[in-house]
């Protein structure tokens, strides 16, 4: 999975962005409708988000709902697959911790 997004105006297929913002632990972060939010992290510059039992950081790893490497909380539900989830404008993202001494 590409972590850039093409710009529309080069975009060959000719679509129409509508704009986005979620925030990611406070912070905004601008994507387009018919992204998941996976994918409004990752074009955002933010490829993990997740900590590991075992320290090791994690974002998408299979990008199709399989894995569950992607969880985050989102507004206010945890375990949330950010690969599954389509973005809504205002989503508010929490990241999630396992990593012990961690209290996220
Ligand atoms: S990346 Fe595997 S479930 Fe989201």
């Amino acid at each position: 999975m590409s972590p850039s997004i093409i710009p529309p105006a080069t975009d060959p297929v000719g679509r129409d962005d509508r704009p986005l913002s979620i925030t990611v632990d406070g912070a905004v972060v601008a994507g387009v409708h018919g992204q998941t939010l996976a994918s409004v992290l990752l074009a955002g510059g933010r490829p993990q988000w997740r900590t590991a039992p075992t320290g090791g950081a994690r974002g998408v790893f299979c990008g199709i709902g399989v894995c569950f490497d992607c969880v985050a909380t989102v507004n206010g539900v945890p375990d949330v697959r950010l690969c599954r989830r389509p973005a809504r404008d205002g989503d508010a993202v929490t990241t999630q911790s396992r990593w012990p001494g961690d209290v996220r």
